[in-house]
């Protein structure tokens, strides 16, 4: 046996396998063998053909053939454990083995192999790994895998400033305990969806979702913005000529000035470094808040109560909130419209004629009517504003027939991109915490009946947030002045 250490290498090969497939000579593990080598070559294929397929396929790929590869691997061992109990029990095993000695090549070379397969093994199975937590993490599988749960979301995402950030920036943020938080919670999801049992809509707040400063403050912090914000809305009338007016607010955004470390503005007032603002919420929305409590940098904390709130006690034991970015910013890119915003928006972009008569009033609502499905509402929406041309305003049916046509494009464009009847979500599921026309939003505590022991009011002057430059004027002097007069400013939502 000493003198094969010079024998030709195919030789020394198979001495080398002899004792490893006469143990691995058994069904479980030929069948391991052959799981694990198909998805390993399958997945190097895919690797390095076919990096982004699609979110079905990407399923298959990094989640269902890294588990077939550890299955196959498990089975591989456990087969000839159970041939080699066999063995034992019909006394086939020798009971004393001979020393193990790694100058015989009866047992280097197995070993050699076994190292050599299993350091190949974990190579593939890290990038597996790897390949799978990275595609679960990405904007594909988010928000197109489970296509009919978050289409809401999807939709108005696409068409969001963050359109480019990827959803785990914002729903997970950076570290690992996070990570697998939300795989846990992920995991419930998918069943969730696989069943059919998830809630329409999705209900809002998101519990537990990560404290906004962890993820929202990994791209902006109080110290990047500081200047006042020109705000131009543009508006349109319900007449028949749609009369145009603008909106002109200076918005005192604020936030931590980076030299001086003074705090300024809107951000700096509620965010600012040793500021902490936490509130009760009396409903799950948050959109009824009796209670705010403030704790400035050394100062004492200071309550104010909403005047005609009567708190339970238990409402007074209850959590409190501390508050975040997302308690103004909740839609920093669900931003779903409101029909009357939408078709300004689309009237002020041009893509609905203000030309037509009654544009604004008809869009609006075709818009609001109920249908039963978004190819519903693709088909009658168009129809109806077709119609309701050729009949009330033959002459300009005939002439604008392309503005029609675009017109009712656009407002088809309006409700997909804000109304899923399938999830339950229409015009204003969602609440928006900015401002205060369409929703409470900074009223929830700005509304002038929120005070401290003290006698202090949290602020209602319109002038606290922002200067009111023209509000609905048709020409206002600011923008005239600044020499803003030109295209109509579309401001994101
Ligand atoms: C800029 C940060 C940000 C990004 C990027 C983002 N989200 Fe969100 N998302 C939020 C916030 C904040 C909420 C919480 C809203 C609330 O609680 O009222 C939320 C809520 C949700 C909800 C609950 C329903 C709702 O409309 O509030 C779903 C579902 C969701 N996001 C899915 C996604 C998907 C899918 C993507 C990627 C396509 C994504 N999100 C990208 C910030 C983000
Ligand atoms: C991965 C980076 C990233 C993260 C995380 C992120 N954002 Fe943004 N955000 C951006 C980018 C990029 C823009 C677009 C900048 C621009 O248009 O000037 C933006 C724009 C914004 C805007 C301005 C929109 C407008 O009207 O101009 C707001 C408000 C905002 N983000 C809030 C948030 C909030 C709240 C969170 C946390 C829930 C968050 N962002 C998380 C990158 C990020
Ligand atoms: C008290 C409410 C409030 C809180 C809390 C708040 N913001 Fe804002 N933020 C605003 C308002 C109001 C604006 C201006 C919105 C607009 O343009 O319509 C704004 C604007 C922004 C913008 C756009 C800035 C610009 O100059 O265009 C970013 C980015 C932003 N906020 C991020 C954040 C982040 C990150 C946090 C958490 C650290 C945060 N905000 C907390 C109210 C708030
Ligand atoms: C959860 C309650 C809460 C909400 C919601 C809230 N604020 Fe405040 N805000 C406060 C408190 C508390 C103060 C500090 C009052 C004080 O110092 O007496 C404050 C102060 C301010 C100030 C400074 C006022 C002054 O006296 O100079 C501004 C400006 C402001 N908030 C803007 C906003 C805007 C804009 C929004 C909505 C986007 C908003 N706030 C939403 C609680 C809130
Ligand atoms: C606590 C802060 C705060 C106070 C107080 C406040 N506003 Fe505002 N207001 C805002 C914010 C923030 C926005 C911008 C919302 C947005 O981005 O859509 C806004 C927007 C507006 C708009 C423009 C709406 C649009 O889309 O055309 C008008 C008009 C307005 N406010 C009027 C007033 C008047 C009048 C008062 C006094 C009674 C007042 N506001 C008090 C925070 C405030």
């Amino acid at each position: 046996m000493a003198n094969r250490s010079h024998e030709p290498l195919g030789q020394a090969l198979r001495h080398g396998l002899e004792p490893l497939v006469y143990w691995a000579n058994n069904p479980a593990t030929v069948l391991g063998a052959a799981l694990t080598t198909a998805s390993a070559f399958t997945m190097i294929y895919s690797w390095l053909l076919w990096p982004h397929a699609g979110p079905y396929a990407g399923i298959a790929l990094w989640l269902v053939l890294p588990a077939f590869f550890v299955g196959g691997l498990i089975l591989i061992p456990a087969g000839m454990w159970r041939k080699r109990v066999m063995a034992y029990r019909g006394g086939l095993v020798p009971t004393k083995y001979p020393p193990l000695d790694l100058n015989l090549p009866l047992y280097r070379r197995p070993l050699a192999i076994v190292v050599v397969l299993t350091c190949v093994n974990i190579a593939i199975f890290t990038t597996s790994t790897y390949r799978g937590v990275t595609y679960m993490d990405s904007v594909q599988f988010c928000g197109l895998t489970c296509h009919k749960v978050m289409a809401p979301e999807y939709a108005a995402y696409q068409n969001s400033p963050h359109s480019r950030v990827a959803c785990a920036s914002c729903h997970i943020g950076p570290g690992a305990s996070w990570f697998v938080r939300s795989k846990l919670s992920g995991t419930k999801q998918v069943f969730a969806a696989t069943l059919n049992t998830y809630p329409r809509p999705i209900p809002t707040p998101v519990e537990n979702l990560r404290p906004a400063r962890e993820t929202c403050e990994e791209c902006h912090w109080p110290a990047k913005f500081t200047a006042n914000r020109l705000l131009v809305r543009d508006h349109f009338a319900d007449d028949e000529k749609n009369t145009a007016t603008r909106t002109v607010l200076l918005l005192h955004v604020g936030g931590e000035d980076v030299l001086s470390g003074k705090a300024m503005g809107i951000h700096g007032v509620h965010m600012a470094q040793g500021t902490v603002i936490e509130y009760l919420p009396a409903d799950r929305q948050r959109q009824n808040i009796p209670l705010v409590v403030l704790r400035r940098k050394g100062g004492e904390p200071e309550t104010f109560q909403q005047e005609d709130a009567r708190l339970t006690p238990e409402q007074q034991r209850a959590p409190r909130r501390t508050m975040d970015c997302m308690d103004c910013h909740n839609r920093p890119t669900h931003a779903f419209e409101l029909p009357e915003e939408a078709v300004d928006r689309m009237l002020a972009a041009g893509r609905i004629s203000p030309a037509l008569p009654f544009a604004k009033k008809k869009g609006v609502e075709l818009l609001k009517a109920v249908y039963g499905s978004q190819q519903e509402a693709g088909e009658k929406i168009p129809a109806a504003f077709r119609d309701y041309y050729r009949t009330t305003y033959p002459q300009a049916a005939a002439e604008r027939a392309q503005d029609i046509d675009n017109g009712a494009q656009a407002l088809v464009a309006i409700y997909n991109r804000n109304v899923f009847p399938q999830m339950n979500v229409a015009w204003g599921t969602y609440p928006r915490n900015i401002g205060h026309m369409n929703w409470p939003g900074c009223f929830r505590c700005h509304d002038g009946s929120h005070k401290s022991a003290k006698g202090s009011i949290i602020n209602n002057d319109c002038g606290a947030c922002h200067n009111l430059l023209a509000m609905d004027e048709a020409a206002p002097k600011i923008l005239q002045d600044l020499g803003l007069t030109g295209q109509p400013q579309a401001s994101s939502r």
